[in-house]
């Protein structure tokens, strides 16, 4: 043979072996997940990274298993595709599970690819993206695999707070497995197609008797409307993979990078004339805090995360001047914006998150108080509303507070104030800030009078308009320094982005310590 036909001999068996992992578990298989409404796994990272930008690692790895037959069945790449490419140009390592083989069931083999894609983006602080459809286990490798899946938790663990971890569910996601997604930073899920629990409805219905079926149990509106898992739940594998592109736009490569620069149009001073009422002139009358944050941001976008869990806490990303920013805002049209568990410990995560990475908070403030009640009492508020504190008090990032309406009680020292480090407090005239509302004081404060009062109601009407003259404004907090600037709600943008861009500068420790211990 001449050195040239040796050469393209040696050419034609790497193609081969590329066409052979690239064909996955078959074209049957392949046809059956199109059928279900799934992309295959290479399909998803083509569409997810930029155009031509990705580079397959381990494309030719096996597994190493022999028993149950399975030595006869290997399949380059072993139902995982893992590499790197890019999004928006810059560097980020992925993971698709292949459904296609062995239902992407995880084996030692498969576990060692996304480790070494883990250490990788860890190595060179890039962002984690995983792409989850499996059966779980791979049954025929029995400890091997859950070894396996023991060293992917570890790194997403030590991974946590220095490159963003995302999770795309995009098919099942079942028994143990779902702890890799739950410690990565967000989670989103896909209707109808994808599904997370820790024990399915067979099991369930053994041990419970409770009959339920998949989609009811762990579904993409499960998790968002119900236990909180999933951050956003979209209608396709599409616009699943577009909403990952767009949050990584809102984020830094890792902990010790600033989150990404997109220039704007919008001008930094734009008065939002829209914004005068937008806080109505009853106090006991509802409104979409949103209007408020669209208004400001850049170009009016917000992404919102979790929108359907604890609707009386808002919160997400948007961009102030061209620089991301978090939003943590109380929702006066749910729960007239009360701090309840589920609002606690939604924002809180979220403020941990924006803090690890360099993602200043902007906290708006509308807040009666926490929710009252034995359900709340029993089931932890005390330590669930004390983990939104601690989040809060431990932020060194760039803090603003805009207080819009009400900021009473414990609430108030929570929600950014001062005293716990927020660094500029801002308030609308319509701010009031107190102990609680007027018509509680009242009845506290005054109750023998009102006892003594000939016409107890009007008594009441009258104390209750002279607590408000006192108490149910800024200015006592603005006396004090509480508030920094009582503000006109028509410069809410620019003032907020006046705060934001003298805080670019902001530096700020903590005590030294191993790590705190958040009340979880
Ligand atoms: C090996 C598996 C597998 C698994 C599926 N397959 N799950 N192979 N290990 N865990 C294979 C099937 O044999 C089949 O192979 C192919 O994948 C597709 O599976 P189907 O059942 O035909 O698909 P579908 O009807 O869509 O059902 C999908 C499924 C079901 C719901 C995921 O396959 C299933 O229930 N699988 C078992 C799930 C499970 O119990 N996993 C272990 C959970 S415990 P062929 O050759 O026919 O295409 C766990 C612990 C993790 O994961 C612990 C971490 C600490």
């Amino acid at each position: 043979m001449t050195d040239g036909a040796d050469l393209q001999q040696k050419l034609d068996i790497l193609e081969q072996k590329w066409d052979s992992a690239r064909a996955g578990g078959g074209p049957a298989r392949i046809k059956k997940q199109h059928a279900a409404g799934k992309m295959t796994a290479r399909e998803r990272v083509a569409e997810f990274l930029d155009p031509d930008t990705f580079v397959e690692l381990d494309a030719f790895v096996v597994h190493g298993c022999t028993d149950f037959g399975m030595a006869d069945q290997k399949v380059l790449g072993d139902g995982v595709v893992t590499g790197y490419g890019t999004v928006d140009g810059r560097t980020v390592f992925v993971f698709a599970q292949d459904f296609t083989v062995f239902g992407g069931s995880l084996s030692g083999a498969y576990a060692k690819k996304i480790c070494k894609v883990m250490d990788l983006a860890m190595q060179n602080g890039a962002p984690v993206i995983g792409l989850n459809d499996s059966g779980g286990a791979r049954i025929q490798e029995g400890v091997n695999s859950l070894g396996g899946y023991a060293d992917i938790f570890l790194r997403n663990t030590l991974a946590s707070g220095v490159v963003p971890q995302i999770s795309a569910i995009l098919g099942p996601c079942a028994g143990g497995a779902v702890y890799s997604p739950a410690i990565t930073d967000f989670v989103v899920m896909v209707e109808d197609t994808s599904y997370m629990f820790v024990t399915g409805p067979d099991v369930i219905k053994t041990v419970t008797h409770e009959e339920v079926d998949k989609e009811s149990l762990g579904g993409a509106k499960a998790h968002h409307r119900k236990s909180g898992v999933c951050d956003a739940s979209v209608p396709s594998e599409h616009a699943c993979l577009a909403f990952v592109r767009e949050l990584l736009g809102f984020l830094p490569s890792n902990n010790v990078e600033d989150p990404p620069v997109r220039p704007t149009a919008d001008a930094w001073n734009r008065v939002c004339p829209e914004l005068k009422d937008a806080v109505p002139a009853n106090p006991n009358r509802p409104y979409d805090i949103r209007t408020i944050v669209r208004s400001v941001a850049d170009d009016g976008h917000f992404l919102e995360m979790q929108p359907e869990y604890a609707m009386n806490i808002v919160i997400g990303f948007v961009r102030l001047d061209g620089r991301p920013v978090g939003i943590v805002a109380n929702q006066p049209q749910h729960l007239a914006g009360c701090l309840d568990i589920e609002a606690s410990v939604k924002a809180a995560r979220f403020v941990r998150f924006c803090d690890a990475f360099n993602v200043p908070l902007l906290t708006l403030v509308d807040v009666p108080g926490f929710l009252p009640g034995t359900a709340q009492e029993w089931g932890g508020i005390i330590k669930h509303g004390a983990k939104l504190l601690y989040a809060f008090a431990e932020a060194t990032v760039p803090m603003v507070t805009l207080i819009t309406r009400k900021a009473y009680g414990g609430a108030y020292d929570v929600m950014a104030s001062k005293h716990i480090r927020a660094d500029v407090n801002l308030a609308y005239p319509t701010a009031e800030i107190a102990v609680m509302g007027a018509e509680g004081a009242v009845n506290i404060i005054f109750r023998r009078e009102l006892a003594a009062a000939e016409d107890p109601d009007a008594k009441r009407a009258e104390l209750v308009a002279d607590y408000r003259e006192t108490f149910a404004n800024p200015y006592k907090a603005a006396e004090l320094g509480y508030v920094d600037r009582v503000i006109r709600p028509s410069d809410t943008r620019q003032e907020l982005i006046q705060s934001f861009r003298m805080l670019r500068g902001k530096s700020q420790s903590l005590p030294a310590k191993k790590h705190g211990n958040i009340p979880l």
